[in-house]
């Protein structure tokens, strides 16, 4: 049976979190600002610009993973919890994990946004999560419906920290929930992508 990494797995030691859990902005706060400011807002989005009219488009009380999926299209992240407790909606915003239900689409204005769809089909931790099937690790996805989340949490550490030690994977994806409980086939599909990643001379 698989350990879930948020039982006795989980190291309670820790350092500086991977998913940034920054809590909401005062809604009332940010429609003033955004009607007082802005009316356009700009997303930059896996390399690509859109542009939002506020009042229009969007208003300033809808997340960035609503935004994401709903006006965007990009269904890969997942909203599971939509407050912060699960990891399936994780992107990365400036090249940091961050928990999408908990920004909201105008404070992205600016920022660096990246989801699973912004990944090469063959991104090292794409396809570690997909050939893990080890005896006595598992499979590292089974619904999969958490898996873009722990792949950009994953891609996050990485970048960071090239040759991650176990516990620090367990503490970097320790905010993930996986309803099918492959905890550890995904720390261990994590691994390999950074031994195949350092095999490869480090190019992530
Ligand atoms: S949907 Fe965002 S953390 Fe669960
Ligand atoms: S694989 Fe199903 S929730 Fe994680």
């Amino acid at each position: 049976m698989p350990t879930k990494f948020r039982s006795k797995t989980r190291v309670k030691t820790a350092k500086k979190p991977l998913v940034k859990k920054t809590s909401r902005t005062p809604v009332k706060k940010l429609m003033a600002a955004a009607s007082a400011q802005m009316e356009i807002v700009q997303l930059k989005v896996n390399g690509r610009s859109y542009e939002f009219k506020v009042g229009t488009d969007i208003t300033p009380s809808m997340t960035l993973s609503y935004v994401l999926r709903e006006k965007l299209g990009y269904t890969g992240l997942k909203v599971a919890c939509d407050e912060g407790a699960c990891g399936a909606c994780t992107v990365l915003f400036d090249g940091q994990a961050i928990l999408s239900c908990l920004k909201l689409a105008v404070e992205a204005q600016g920022h660096e946004i990246v989801t699973i769809e912004g990944l090469p089909q063959d991104d090292p931790v794409i396809t570690a999560f997909a050939e893990q099937c080890e005896p006595g690790y598992g499979t590292a996805l089974q619904c999969g419906f958490c898996t873009p989340g722990f792949v950009m949490s994953a891609k996050a550490l990485l970048n960071e920290k090239p040759r991650p030690t176990l516990d620090e994977i367990k503490e970097a994806l320790s905010g993930h929930i996986c309803r099918c409980g492959c905890y550890a086939g995904v720390a261990q599909a994590v691994r390999h992508a950074s031994e195949k990643t350092a095999a490869k001379g480090g190019e992530l």
